[in-house]
């Protein structure tokens, strides 16, 4: 019901809409007080049973399927050295685990969402990471000054080239399926009666819209590679 009053809401104002997304990941925030949740994103899991998979500690392991979305989008392109922005950067996990292990010269995650920078500021401290507030829509960014922006499940962009398109639908779908009892834990512990619903869709466990839609392929998750066009100089 919260998600169909959601979706009736943001389709009549877009401005309104951001205004709602931004309340909704303030209140999450607000939820995890014990800082269990630091990605927010619905994982990637390999299909081949044989295939090796990245080595992570402990602490690491228990959010290995959103950490491979991360090595999954990353994977085109070698960070190391390069000044990177992430752009709904969320809790920060993303950004961290980028920094730690592929070595960008600078990371700055940014996000609409104050309580999630207020929380990275203080939960995050590595050299080259920092964290700033702001709308995807008018980043607080100079021309040219990023090497390359990540984007997870936070901003549709336009105007750049598509220089690949992933089909990763099977794979987030997999991943849903086997993070779906830690997912489904986290909300039993956190969050009140009233939000369980919107957060189990919002979560995408199985028996959601959301989850149904992926799983029967009706809806697709595609992830992009772009390039912004090259302007000639005369
Ligand atoms: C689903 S979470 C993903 C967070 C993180 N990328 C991850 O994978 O864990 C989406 C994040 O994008 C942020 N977001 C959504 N729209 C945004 C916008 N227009 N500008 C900046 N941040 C935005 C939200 O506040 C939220 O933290």
């Amino acid at each position: 019901m919260l998600k169909l009053t959601f979706d009736a809401v943001a389709r009549v104002s877009p401005s309104f809409r951001r205004f709602l997304m931004r309340s909704w990941y303030e209140t999450l925030v607000m939820l995890d007080r014990e800082r269990d949740i630091t990605f927010m994103n619905y994982g990637y899991a390999g299909l081949d049973p044989d295939a090796s998979e990245i080595t992570l500690n402990d602490r690491e392991q228990v959010n290995r399927y959103c950490i491979q979305l991360y090595h999954h989008v990353v994977a085109a392109i070698d960070l190391s050295g390069k000044d990177v922005v992430e752009v709904g950067s969320g809790r920060g996990g993303g950004a961290f685990h980028i920094t730690r292990y592929l070595k960008p010269r600078s990371m700055v995650g940014i996000d609409f969402s104050r309580k999630a920078i207020e929380f990275c500021r203080k939960y995050y401290s590595i050299d080259g990471l920092s964290f700033t507030q702001g709308d995807a829509e008018n980043l607080p960014l100079g021309d040219g000054s990023v090497d390359a922006v990540i984007n997870l499940e936070s901003f549709k962009d336009s105007g750049l080239r598509v220089v690949r398109e992933n089909d990763i639908t099977l794979n987030v779908v997999r991943a849903l399926e086997l993070d779906n009892d830690r997912k489904e834990r986290l909300i039993a512990q956190k969050c009140p009666k009233i939000l369980k619903r919107a957060t189990q869709e919002f979560a995408a466990v199985k028996g959601t819209r959301t989850y149904e839609t992926f799983k029967s392929g009706h809806s697709r998750y595609l992830s992009f590679v772009l390039h912004k066009e090259q302007r000639a100089i005369t």
